[in-house]
């Protein structure tokens, strides 16, 4: 992984944390800033990001406000006690940033730092208490440094590896039409949000066939600019407005909305919490519509139980699911299962895809791992594809 690391005001490169960056096998770039003139040190970090292109920018104190100042684009930032208040001109972070933060902290309070995250609209756990000072160069606070920058780079590359494709989960746009059929009667111009939309498909699909206004929302950006994209091509740019957001705390306002829509999306946050949160941005009688990964059968496969329990051990029957909905506040409309061309049309291009990236990552082991991954899934799915599928899940408020 390639790190740029922004020291602190009156340090110098090559101290603890560079190093033990370092020596955990990284490229660490640690140029020297400024510390009297604080646009000199902007200006060297922004030509070094340029030059290099890092995976992760990591900035501690006065490089915190550094990083936070330069033009970072989607790249992770990793801040130890950034002393943003202090420098700087910026007061919100992107959505992929991790600030590590000491209670203890005597020169930049931890109060900056929640304030930080309260003006930003992040989640809470962007923000981490490590450590019993401003330095942060203790064992723990150095593990959690290098766990942010690694868990950083996987996130990235996963998103990276999905960038471009249509459909990121299982999915088409005749499955998206029949559940949007079993729905029923809408209000006229439905209000719509698309939880989790990654490229819009479903989003397209509903704009084209019927007139509503729909906010389609992920936490990636650059899946927001696909959206924006094929809304444009399609001619319904009136009719979708992307929103950067977490699903599990969307800025939209309570009774606000018509119909929620989510395909493949709603694991990120789990299904019953996702559910319960969503309930009160609905209008009295809003609707749901929301896929879940779900067992198919009383008794799925070993090897489908043994990979599901390890990466997603939520996953429930369908009964299940359907007391879940009840219980966030649904009567059930129906549900069924996606078919199976739904998937191929999602792992077709996963598996073209992964063999684009091992020639790309050929020399990264953290893309290796993912791709590993990825493949097992599509395998196991060939091989014990009829133990789980998805199932579309359809509800109204009451
Ligand atoms: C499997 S993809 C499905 C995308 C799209 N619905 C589709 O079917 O093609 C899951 C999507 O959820 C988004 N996502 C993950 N965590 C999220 C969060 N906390 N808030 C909003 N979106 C999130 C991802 O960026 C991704 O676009």
């Amino acid at each position: 992984m390639k790190i740029l690391f922004l020291h602190g005001w009156q340090s110098v490169p090559g101290g603890v944390k560079p190093t033990f960056l370092k020596d955990h096998g990284h490229t660490v770039i640690n140029p020297a800033l400024d510390d009297d003139d604080f646009d000199a040190a902007v200006t060297t970090a922004q030509a070094e990001y340029d030059q290099h292109q890092p995976d992760v920018v990591v900035g501690s104190s006065r490089g915190g406000a550094v990083a936070m100042n330069i033009d970072s684009h989607d790249t992770p930032l990793v801040l130890l006690c950034p002393a943003w208040k202090k420098w700087g001109t910026v007061t919100k972070l992107k959505p992929n940033a991790t600030i590590l933060h000491s209670r203890k902290d005597d020169v930049v309070p931890f109060g900056h730092s929640e304030e930080l995250v309260a003006n930003s609209g992040v989640p809470a756990p962007t923000l981490m208490e490590v450590g019993n000072d401003h330095r942060l160069a203790d064992p723990k606070p150095l593990a959690k440094m290098l766990e942010a920058c690694e868990t950083h780079c996987q996130m990235a590359l996963m998103f990276s590896f999905y960038e471009g494709l249509a459909r990121k989960g299982p999915g088409s746009e005749a499955t998206t039409l029949k559940a949007l059929a079993m729905l029923g009667e809408l209000p006229p111009t439905p209000r719509i949000v698309d939880f989790g939309c990654g490229a819009g498909a479903a989003s397209i699909a509903i704009a084209k066939a019927i007139d509503c206004q729909i906010t389609a929302s992920d936490i990636h950006a650059p899946f927001l600019a696909e959206v924006n994209e094929h809304a444009r091509r399609a001619g319904l740019s009136e009719r979708i407005e992307t929103l950067l957001a977490d699903m599990a705390d969307p800025p939209i306002p309570d009774d606000s909305v018509d119909l929620i829509w989510s395909e493949g999306a709603v694991y990120n946050i789990g299904f019953e919490a996702g559910l319960k949160r969503w309930r009160r941005l609905l209008r009295p009688g809003g609707l749901i519509a929301v896929t879940e990964l779900t067992w198919l059968t009383d008794e799925p496969s070993q090897p489908a139980v043994e990979f599901w329990e390890a990466e997603y051990p939520a996953i429930s029957h369908v009964d299940t699911n359907l007391k879940k909905m009840r219980s966030a506040g649904f009567e059930i409309i129906n549900h069924f299962t996606l078919p199976t061309d739904d998937w191929h049309n999602f792992y077709g291009p996963v598996e073209q895809r992964i063999a684009s990236f091992r020639e790309q990552h050929a020399e990264n082991d953290v893309a290796r791992a993912i791709l590993d991954m990825q493949q097992t899934e599509v395998d196991l799915w060939k091989k014990h594809g009829d133990s789980y599928g998805y199932v579309f899940y359809l509800g109204r408020a009451v």
